[in-house]
């Protein structure tokens, strides 16, 4: 198979008759096809095909109804994508300022102030990025130099560690309380060094679904007082938090916001996960160095998105109505979860509902996640995948940002287990 595929580049980089130019030789020179390149010294040794695209993959192959994957299967409000056509037709196109479209980044700083009570100033404290994930790896490259630590608290998101790697610093993992997902302080005091540059945390947190209290926040807020730690503040899930709770933003707290690089998503909050542009806000001597990295990273984000989202954002009710969006859909699943042998987990927060097997299976989390899309027609994701040492503790993620229909397709299967 290899094969065939290589003789069909080799043809296909052969000149045209008419393009041979050889005048007094009967046969071509030969050219080596051997390559004298080395092999690349990877700098991610560790970093394989991820799971989520094996487990999609493996979805499709078996019409599995894909619970795997974190993204909506619904669309966004029509009027978001009417935005966007009006601002391409407006002309709209071109580059803009590196920081960021200056009413997206007022519309934030005026949003940000309203739910959490400080106010960042759009023009040295707000930059708008190519999402969360490139504005985390950004703040990392930023602010870590080779051998500084930085605390990642597991399970974690999967971008964290290589990020932090890239960056040559060292990856201090310090686990969340099995079971719980609770953040350890005791631990994380006993992992805090003098060479600790970061420590990330994500609220509300992917994979468990938990949500740090105002008492927790003020905890680790106690805690990074006499040092100088940075908090990276992953919040992309800000606007899914249940029951009534309020999201604890790291920007409420003065003591954290001062050494926050807070981090959001509008993937997330609008159903727009592919249009990938996202913000990061914090002081303004801590943006001026994330602002030279970012510089020379993506330099600037799409044009047209930022003036359709910056529109949008004025609107209120889209985010404020998210919560009640998706309890609705957390309680019709977890619902139906009740009937089969799945146990449930609480899920104050995010759109993922994690489950124990213990009652089903003794396969490990990778095995039953493979066992479950092709036998049973449901993915999932293992919780070990959030993991560096692929902890396994029977426990796999469902996402619930799916169209009624699609949820209770899975249900339906789930019960028959
Ligand atoms: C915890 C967490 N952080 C960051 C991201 C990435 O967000 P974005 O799509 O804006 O890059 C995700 C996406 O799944 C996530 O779950």
């Amino acid at each position: 198979m290899r094969r065939c595929h290589r003789l069909r580049v080799v043809r296909l980089l052969k000149p045209p008759e008419s393009a041979r130019i050889w005048p007094n030789q009967s046969t071509p020179p030969q050219r080596s096809t051997v390559s004298q390149l080395a092999p690349l010294q990877s700098r991610l040794p560790a970093v394989g095909t991820t799971i989520f695209t094996v487990m999609s993959a493996l979805a499709q192959e078996h019409r599995a109804v894909n619970l795997g994957q974190g993204f909506p299967d619904f669309g966004c409000d029509p009027s978001l994508l009417e935005g966007v056509t009006r601002a391409m037709h407006a002309g709209l196109n071109q580059y803009p300022p590196m920081t960021g479209v200056a009413a997206l980044r007022e519309a934030m700083a005026d949003k940000v102030e309203a739910l959490y009570g400080r106010r960042y100033d759009p023009a040295t404290e707000i930059t708008v990025t190519a999402g969360a994930t490139q504005a985390i790896l950004t703040v990392i490259l930023a602010v870590v130099h080779p051998g500084d630590e930085v605390i990642v608290l597991e399970p974690c998101y999967d971008s964290y560690i290589p990020n932090i790697e890239l960056a040559g610093g060292r990856v201090v993992r310090v686990p969340l309380v099995p079971g719980t997902f609770e953040p350890d302080f005791d631990r994380i005091a006993a992992a805090l060094s003098p060479r600790t540059r970061a420590i990330i945390i994500n609220s509300p947190h992917n994979p468990s679904g938990t949500t740090w209290s105002e008492a927790q926040m003020q905890r680790l807020e106690a805690l990074l007082a006499p040092t100088n730690t940075l908090l990276i503040s992953d919040e992309v899930y800000e606007h899914m938090v249940y029951d009534g709770q309020a999201h604890q933003s790291a920007s409420r707290f003065a003591g954290l916001a001062e050494r926050s690089f807070v981090v959001s998503s509008f993937g997330k909050t609008y159903h727009v996960t592919g249009w990938k542009v996202g913000t990061v806000m914090a002081p303004a001597a801590l943006t001026a160095e994330f602002r030279k990295v970012h510089q020379f990273n993506v330099f600037t984000v799409n044009t047209p998105m930022q003036h359709a989202l910056a529109e949008y954002l004025k609107r209120p009710e889209p985010y404020v109505n998210l919560p009640a969006f998706y309890q609705a859909k957390r309680d019709r699943f977890r619902t139906g979860l009740a009937h089969t042998r799945f146990k449930l987990l609480p899920c104050p927060g995010t759109y993922f509902q994690c489950v124990s097997y213990a009652d089903i299976s003794d396969l490990g989390e990778d095995a039953f996640c493979r066992w479950l899309t092709t036998e049973v027609g449901v993915a999932a994701i293992p919780l070990s995948a959030f993991y560096a040492d692929g902890f396994d503790q029977g426990i796999v993620r469902f996402c619930f940002a799916k169209q009624d229909a699609t949820l209770d397709k899975a249900l339906e299967r789930l019960a028959q287990i």
